[in-house]
């Protein structure tokens, strides 16, 4: 009986010693990008001839192409805090996810750092199409319609805008660095926006996968 009961106990044990050892793996800690750091000899007009959508992806971006890769989008650009990219009455209503293999973090421009939000992988719920799913990370732009002002059609419509600008300069930065990238609206929305804790008027805009060439 004893030896059961001692048996019992140390199986127990291992089973909570596992769990707490899971979930200290599981905690995701922000990260702090390095300096964002562009090539200032890459061409805009040799970027516009390159912008292209690319639905085959490989590899792993570094942290400083990362880095480089959110300023470009919607990095912080002047002293007043505004923006890489414009915004209906400078409301700056878009959020930037960055869903990759190990979670979900969000982009603090100010801060330029990912701030975890949900560990683990759920790039799958950034698309419904598997030809996006070899890429290493896929943006995701979420509005927060508390932030504007108007009846719900016109955020949207100028929500919707607002992501297009963002959303070309990652096109625009991916041509000049010759990164594949994909924009698309069609993501598992209900399922992301749960697993982000999104609340009601948090809207998921669109995804824009990036990831490196896929060798020939
Ligand atoms: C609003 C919008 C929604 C899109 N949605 C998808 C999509 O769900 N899936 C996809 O593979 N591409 C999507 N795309 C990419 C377009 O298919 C692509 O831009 C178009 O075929 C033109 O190709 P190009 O970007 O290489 O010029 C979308 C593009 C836009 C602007």
């Amino acid at each position: 009986m004893k030896y059961r009961l001692l048996i019992v106990t140390s199986m127990s044990l291992v089973f909570v010693i596992g769990l707490c050892l899971s979930a200290f793996a599981q905690e995701l800690k922000p990260i702090q990008l390095p300096e964002p750091r562009l090539d200032p000899s890459k061409s805009l007009v040799q970027a516009l001839k390159d912008r292209k959508t690319t639905r085959e992806y490989s590899g792993e971006l570094s942290e400083q192409v990362l880095s480089n890769l959110l300023w470009a989008a919607w990095g912080i650009n002047r002293g007043d805090g505004r923006r890489t990219a414009p915004s209906a009455k400078n409301w700056q209503e878009t959020d930037l996810y960055v869903a990759m293999k190990q979670g979900i973090y969000l982009y603090d421009a100010k801060k330029n750092t990912l701030e975890p939000k949900v560990s683990g992988d759920n790039c799958s719920l950034t698309y419904t199409q598997d030809r996006f799913k070899d890429a290493p990370i896929h943006l995701v732009f979420v509005a927060d319609l508390d932030k504007m002002e108007g009846d719900e059609g016109i955020k949207m419509v100028l929500a919707g805008m607002d992501t297009g600008f963002i959303a070309e300069n990652v096109y625009l930065y991916c041509a000049s660095e010759g990164l594949p990238t994909g924009f698309r609206v069609s993501i598992d929305k209900p399922k992301l926006g749960a697993a982000l804790k999104l609340k009601p008027n948090q809207r998921i805009m669109a995804a824009q996968s990036v990831g490196l060439p896929k060798s020939k």
